[in-house]
């Protein structure tokens, strides 16, 4: 039997990589302007850290989650990095040490949806998630890191998309307003929806269900309902917005799929890539509640997070750097073997790319091999040079041909390397 990957999860071939790289060094130099440090948390936690602060009634923990049980304990494979990282802020005190925590984090997450263009069961995801400053130009400044990220990578038709989804009070009463709403309309929900009016009438304006969408029609906006306070902070956050030189849209139907959201949430879609309905490359928002309800002190928060390969689609092709050049070292004969292996490991040592080839095999096949990797300086350890203790050397651009003494050819290689690949 030929065994696959597993459906939804994708292997990564060195012929991408490079993209990947200069996603993830990009995403790193950006979220480091902005004072945020790495945080690595476990890909696995404890299942009910997501039930809990994602919530029962999401589609993530209901039907995504990957979980299983070991040594007695329910655990699930992360479908997200927000929880993990609160967990680990109240596990070791942070809030304690410092007012106010920069964390940003790069990985694969794990959610069992059905697989699509920009949609898997394993994708990476880059984020960043601030603890202690309850905005609302924080709010602000998160918007600004993610569109000058994205503008580093050249995607620039990008919408912001906020709202503000209020916080105690503001939520409860929206909460009231959309079972008014809902409740004459049961019938016409989905089966999903009709099983979650009571709990978190919220999620049926998330819905995907066509019959959902028709039923909300003419629903309540959060943004009739907000309180004083609340909506003092939306408008300090889009003052803020506006004081950054961002355009964004206000979209009262912006409610995400994750329950643990208080007050502003937002969105960032790709307007032309060809992502169609996985146009979302960054989602996010406030969550002043979790740090609370992990046992912490009432520390406000907010983050967001991209997916990697969504970033990948949208960027424009041929952003990946040029794969650097090796020196190349043929051996020829067995007594050529020792040199080339000294030479090589003296290269390297300077910091020049070296392949040897060892191979038995004719010279052509070698020289094949020299071109295939677009090596510039071919190194030839045959009987004949050694005898007279050179290396032939080929420079396979400019088709010439010399010979070097073997004692100082790592020193005249690597000054030759550098001036061609080195110097890019
Ligand atoms: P999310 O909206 O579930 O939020 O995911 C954020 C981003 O991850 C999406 O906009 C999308 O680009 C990418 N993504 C999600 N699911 C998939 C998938 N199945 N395949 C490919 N890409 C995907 C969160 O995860 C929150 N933790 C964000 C956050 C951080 N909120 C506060 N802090």
């Amino acid at each position: 039997m030929k065994l696959r990957a597993v459906r939804g999860m994708n292997d990564i071939l060195p012929d991408e990589i490079r993209r990947w790289h200069r996603v993830e060094s990009a995403f790193r130099r950006v979220a480091e302007l902005y004072g945020y440090e790495e945080v690595r948390t476990p890909l696995i936690e404890d299942t009910s850290l997501f039930v809990r602060q994602i919530g029962e009634t999401t589609d993530v923990v209901e039907k995504e989650m990957y979980s299983f049980e070991r040594h007695g304990d329910r655990l699930t494979v992360r479908p997200e990095g927000t929880a993990g990282a609160a967990r680990a802020f109240v596990e070791h005190g942070t809030f304690a040490k410092e007012p106010i925590t920069r964390w940003y984090y790069l990985g694969p997450m794990f959610r069992g949806e059905r697989p699509a263009k920009g949609r898997y069961r394993q994708f990476f995801q880059c984020g960043c998630e601030l603890y202690g400053d309850p905005g609302p130009v924080s709010d602000a400044e998160m918007i600004d890191l993610q569109v000058r990220f994205l503008r580093e990578l050249g995607i620039r038709d990008v919408a912001v998309h906020v709202n503000s989804l209020g916080s105690g009070d503001t939520r409860a009463r929206y909460r009231e307003a959309l079972l008014t709403h809902f409740s004459p309309r049961r019938d016409a929900l989905s089966e999903d929806s009709q099983r979650r009016l009571e709990k978190n009438p919220l999620r049926i304006l998330d819905s995907k269900d066509p019959r959902d969408h028709a039923a909300a029609e003419g629903a309540p906006t959060i943004l009739d309902v907000l309180s004083e306070e609340d909506r003092a902070h939306f408008d300090g956050v889009k003052r803020a917005l506006d004081a950054l030189g961002i355009t964004y849209v206000v979209d009262p139907k912006l409610v995400r799929g994750l329950d643990y959201y208080t007050r502003t949430l937002f969105e960032l879609k790709a307007t032309s890539a060809d992502l169609g309905a996985q146009s979302t490359l960054s989602g996010g928002g406030r969550y002043d509640d979790m740090v609370e309800g992990l046992g912490g002190p009432k520390v406000p928060a907010i983050g967001f997070a991209m997916g990697i390969e969504r970033l990948l689609v949208a960027m424009a092709e041929g952003e990946a750097p040029a794969k650097p050049k090796p020196i190349f070292i043929a051996v020829l004969t067995d007594a050529g073997l020792a040199p080339s292996l000294r030479l090589a490991s003296a290269l390297r040592a300077r910091g020049a790319l070296v392949e040897v080839d060892s191979r038995d095999a004719r010279l052509k096949a070698k020289l094949r091999r020299a071109d295939a990797v677009g090596a510039r300086i071919c190194v030839l350890a045959g009987e004949s040079e050694l005898e007279r203790n050179v290396f032939a050397v080929k420079d396979l651009a400019a088709h010439a041909q010399d010979e070097i003494p073997v004692p100082g050819a790592d020193q005249v290689l690597f000054d030759r390397w550098q001036s061609t690949e080195g110097a890019a």
